[in-house]
């Protein structure tokens, strides 16, 4: 829409009000924007990478390493970014990654997040550290959800989320298993980070909240995580889980093609390679670097799901082409979010699928699916 206005000189001048200086092009604009409404706290949490923050950079860096060498004279009229994950449809191959504490970022939190993905028609997985329960999350959208899970050491509770979830639609448990404990994010570490007054850690609330200690001297979340996730998980506790659940299981945080077959032999359905947006060990390599071996070994004997620095739609042609079936971002999310709470996120959504599509295009590709290695290419290789 344009429209007329005055510039300060008096001057008449147009400007496009659906585009005006502050509406975001991209998603690295989304997070400029977040950081200056954001506080100073909440922006660090949701922003910060372990220790020197080395692998936060790399799994940005890593995609501007790779090169696309598109396919000319391909009819691209019609365009399908559909896919199905775990036999859903999504009309993208880009989800929602499970991440902590939305209503840091808009009063409606998380169902702000499940609003933006219906919208979308993607899937949201929410994190075991949301501040509104999957009981709210299952009641607020019809669109999929699949639960993000740590596991506890009471065992007791663990099963008993697991249940919830279980009866709530949730359509599958992402276990995370790159977290024996917390990584070191030293600004979290300074700004002694905890929970905003009046936010919880919904899904176990009272459970939880004796156990985050307040005035520690580090972040109370790594108190929290110390205290309450067991250390000493292995493949026999996954094997557990699929003992007394239905659901198909995901494991987020796979960084090796010997632990992905491991995944196959316990009959996992799908894994995310991850690592944790950077926030864990630092100096692993970008995700999208492990992904050609990781793919190699599996085989399509599983699917493959993507995460960490994907910001745009070149990236998500990049990780497919690699072998992955799908996507998923996490803070860009919390950016859209902290701008503009549902429209915000959505918009975020529909700017990274639209880039998505154009890529597509522009790489003579009509399906998502036709993306693969021979569009492909390292700069320094
Ligand atoms: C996360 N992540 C995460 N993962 C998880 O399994 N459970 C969680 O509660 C959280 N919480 C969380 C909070 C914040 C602020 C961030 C940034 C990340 C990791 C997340 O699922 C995902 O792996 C990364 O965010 C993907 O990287 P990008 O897209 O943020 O670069």
């Amino acid at each position: 829409m344009r429209a007329e206005s005055k510039s300060t000189s008096g001057k008449r001048r147009l400007v496009n009000k659906d585009t005006d200086s502050r509406t975001p092009l991209n998603l690295s604009e989304y997070e400029e924007l977040a950081k200056s409404v954001l506080d100073k706290a909440a922006y660090d949490y949701y922003r910060s990478g372990a220790n020197d923050e080395l692998t936060l950079a790399e799994n940005l860096q890593a995609y501007k390493r790779i090169q696309l060498y598109p396919r000319v004279l391909v009819d691209v009229e019609q365009r399908d970014l559909t896919t199905s994950v775990l036999g859903q449809e999504i009309s993208m191959p880009i989800m929602i990654a499970p991440t902590a504490f939305h209503k840091m970022a808009c009063t409606l939190g998380e169902i702000a997040t499940a609003q933006a993905a219906e919208a979308n028609e993607t899937l949201m997985v929410l994190s075991s550290l949301s501040n509104t329960s999957p009981e709210e999350i299952a009641g607020s959208t019809k669109g999929p959800l699949w639960f993000q899970l740590y596991i506890y050491k009471d065992r007791t509770l663990t099963k008993s989320v697991i249940q919830r979830v279980e009866k709530l639609g949730y359509k599958a448990l992402c276990i995370t298993v790159d977290a024996p404990l917390l990584g070191r994010r030293e600004r979290d570490v300074r700004n002694r980070f905890s929970l905003p007054d009046g936010l919880r850690i919904a899904t176990v609330g009272d459970y939880l909240e004796k156990s985050m200690a307040e005035n520690s001297k580090t972040s109370s979340l790594n108190v929290y995580f110390a205290s309450l996730l067991d250390q000493s998980i292995t493949w026999k506790d996954i094997e557990w889980i699929r003992s007394i659940s239905e659901l198909p299981i995901i494991v987020k945080g796979i960084h090796r093609p010997d632990d992905a077959i491991k995944a196959i032999e316990h009959g996992i359905d799908g894994i995310v390679v991850s690592n944790h947006g950077a926030r864990q060990l630092d100096t692993v390599p970008a995700t999208i670097d492990l992904l050609p071996s990781i793919s190699n070994a599996v085989n399509g004997k599983l699917e493959i799901f993507l995460d960490g620095g994907i910001r745009r739609g070149t990236d998500v042609i990049k990780a497919i082409a690699l072998g992955a079936r799908a996507v998923l971002i996490g803070r860009p999310i919390l950016w859209g979010l902290a701008v503009d709470g549902v429209n915000g996120a959505s918009s975020v959504l529909r700017l990274i699928k639209d880039e998505t599509d154009l890529a597509m295009a522009l790489c003579g590709i009509s399906r998502i699916s036709e993306a693969n290695k021979d569009l492909i290419g390292y700069r320094n290789a």
